[in-house]
């Protein structure tokens, strides 16, 4: 992509999703321009894979909200943008998320925490949930994803939260800690906000490859 073309805004808005830059900052255009450069090659990179896991579940419904009104855990907003290794939108992505409820349990019987949203228009998807609990077998917080598009390879994968008590406040050193995450760049800065309620929001972005 040119960055001569690309706005100003979405460079800002890149470099804020990747953690490159903390939204609010000043910057000169050419830290800026180099901020994007970096996040473009970070960009051209697929998305880490992840286990599957045993807790996948075929057939669940494209639900944006998950959280139902009044039911414990604490808010959450994971959204985020769907690209190819060229820096493009992905369009007509189908993202399967599956995560355990807010005390560790995954539903078996039913779909209560699972959805398949269909990613269309600017390719971007927005999923309301909770935190996902914590369970005995993988004791880091994650959210399950599989990501499919016409064209694309299928993408497994999960994120985990920076805030997570099991990185003890330091992600970068603890993520590989008894071998639970596979790659630093799923571990997710949280943000909160409020809207409402006080929220947890997570972005991540997708980066498919061709099939
Ligand atoms: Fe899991």
């Amino acid at each position: 992509m040119n960055p001569k073309k690309l706005a100003r805004r979405e460079m800002l808005e890149r470099c804020i999703v990747r953690g490159l830059l903390v939204g609010g900052a000043a910057s000169s255009h050419q830290q800026l321009l180099a901020m994007w450069q970096q996040s473009e090659a970070q960009a051209a990179k697929p998305t880490p894979t992840e286990v599957l896991g045993p807790f996948f579940k075929k057939g669940a419904p494209n639900e944006k909200n998950l959280r139902k009104a009044g039911a414990p855990g604490f808010p959450l907003r994971v959204a985020g943008k769907v690209y190819n290794t060229r820096g493009e939108r992905v369009q007509g992505a189908q993202v399967d998320m599956w995560q355990a409820d807010h005390q560790g349990r995954y539903d078996v019987q039913g779909y209560s925490y699972r959805t398949k949203l269909t990613v269309e228009g600017e390719a971007e998807y927005t999923l309301e949930t909770i935190m996902p609990g914590h369970y005995s077998d993988r004791p880091a917080q994650h959210i399950h994803y599989m990501i499919s598009a016409p064209g694309h390879r299928t993408l497994i994968t999960q994120i985990y939260f920076a805030t997570d008590p099991w990185f003890e406040g330091n992600p970068d050193k603890n993520y590989g800690k008894r071998g639970l995450v596979g790659n630093r760049e799923l571990v997710r800065p949280v943000t909160l906000f409020e809207e409402g309620t006080p929220r947890a929001a997570v972005n991540f972005d997708i980066v498919l490859e061709k099939a």
